[in-house]
């Protein structure tokens, strides 16, 4: 009985919510599939920090299939569904993980992930990687490689690695083409406006949206809020993607103008205080904020706070901050990630694509352990081909097959104008 869940009594309704989950992954289950028949990960001691989503319950069943040992935590206190958390437990899934867990909770079920000696980590922002360097001693010894989930996890490792301290080959799934085309806008644009619909049930239809950042996730939610018939807003610092925002038709400005008029605010930057007191002094009444970015720092909680007479929940994910003025600002899921904590998370369908490379990923370092260098790496080009073919295959989608003239030419320099 090593697990530390809400509640086991929970776990069929957790298993019914993971079995859903699989019926709509088929490229994880071919995958499963494969595992089981092979056992690639035989004794292979997995420790893994996501959100505890039913698509997490379908990955740890598919590397269990492989014949790993797994142990796993949430990547965020508000994101562990209770009852997926509770079937992992009775599957032999050491789980120490439950929705609305302090930052000391937090952390000690990383640590407690950690004492399970894991060979290969799988993290989703980097907690249990950075918390392994800080703390993890000798034990950095027996890790062969690890996977990240998230661009701020990514810009993490990136950063450990830069400085010489990161020890082992973290191979970043989110970088990968068939993950961050995909999860990012397409996953995380559905999931972000349905986690604010169902926390708030406005209408989205009218509302002047301001989404800060226009990268893989920004752009995505601009582009779902637009077809909901709101009228959208970008804030960017990057040049490039302002531009690409301004010629995709999208009000491009800054945050110190778009706070005087927005009605919903979503922040998918990966920054921090992105929205802060200023910003908050210029808003309207009601305007609601929203976080889609992996942290909860890109809204300045503790400036609206201290600007703020008093802060009521209204909901279970809303918190009404009433100003001086007496005007209200409303803080969906504490500033963290809406998507997760409001909602389900990501499709399952989408989700299909990410744990698929995370799963063929653990394989591929378990295989060439002692091999990799240190370092971030990219996913295998053949991994990240393999798992866009799987899920066109069970799509039904054909793909048009080049002639061998046609790769000719397309390999050659000796024709030009005829
Ligand atoms: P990205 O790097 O593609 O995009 C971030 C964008 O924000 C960039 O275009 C950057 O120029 C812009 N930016 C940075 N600071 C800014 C500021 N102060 N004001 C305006 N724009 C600013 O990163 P990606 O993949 O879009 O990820 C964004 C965040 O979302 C990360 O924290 C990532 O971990 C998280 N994420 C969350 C998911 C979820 O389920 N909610 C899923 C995937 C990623």
């Amino acid at each position: 009985m090593d697990f530390k869940v809400k509640d086991p009594a929970l776990s069929e309704e957790g298993v019914k919510a993971i079995r859903w989950a699989e019926s709509r992954m088929p490229v994880l289950m071919e995958v499963k599939r494969e595992f089981t028949r092979e056992r690639p990960l035989k004794d292979v001691r997995v420790g893994a920090c996501l959100h505890v989503t039913k698509e997490t319950g379908a990955l740890m069943r598919t590397l269990k299939a492989g014949g790993a040992e797994v142990a796993l935590c949430g990547s965020n206190p508000l994101s562990t569904q209770d009852p997926v958390a509770a079937a992992l437990a009775r599957e032999d899934v050491k789980v120490y993980a439950w929705r609305g867990q302090t930052a000391e909770e937090y952390y000690e079920c990383i640590r407690l992930t950690l004492e399970q000696d894991p060979m290969v980590t799988l993290d989703d922002g980097a907690d249990l990687v950075t918390t392994l360097h800080r703390e993890g001693g000798g034990r950095l010894n027996a890790v062969y490689g690890g996977t990240e989930e998230t661009t701020t996890g990514v810009i993490r490792l990136r950063a450990l690695s830069t400085q010489g301290v990161l020890k082992y080959p973290i191979i970043a799934v989110n970088d990968a083409q068939s993950k961050s085309l995909f999860d990012n806008p397409l996953g995380t644009g559905q999931s972000a406006l349905d986690g604010v619909i169902r926390a708030t049930n406005i209408l989205i239809a009218g509302k002047e949206v301001v989404v800060a950042g226009y990268g893989r996730v920004g752009s995505g939610i601009a582009e779902r809020a637009k077809g909901l018939g709101a009228k959208v807003t970008v804030v960017e610092c990057d040049p490039i993607k302002a531009l690409k925002a301004a010629m995709s038709g999208y009000r491009v400005t800054c945050m110190d103008e778009a706070a005087s008029y927005g009605d919903l605010f979503i922040t998918a930057t990966g920054d921090v205080n992105v929205i802060r007191g200023r910003h908050f002094q210029a808003m309207k009444d009601g305007a609601i904020l929203a976080n889609a970015g992996h942290f909860d720092v890109e809204i300045s909680k503790p400036e609206l706070k201290s600007i703020s007479l008093k802060v009521e929940r209204v909901s279970p994910c809303v918190e009404a901050y009433t100003l001086k003025d007496g005007r209200r600002l409303y803080l969906l899921a504490e500033g963290r990630l809406v998507n997760l904590a409001c909602g389900e998370g990501h499709p399952s369908d989408v989700m299909d694509l990410s744990f698929a490379l995370q799963a063929l990923s653990v394989r591929y370092i378990v295989e060439n352990r002692g091999r990799l260098p240190v370092g971030v790496l990219e996913v295998p080009a053949e991994i990240d081909r393999r798992v866009a073919c799987l899920k066109l295959s069970t799509m039904g989608v054909k793909l048009e097959a080049l002639t061998d003239e046609q790769r000719r030419y397309l390999s050659s320099w000796e024709l030009g104008t005829v």
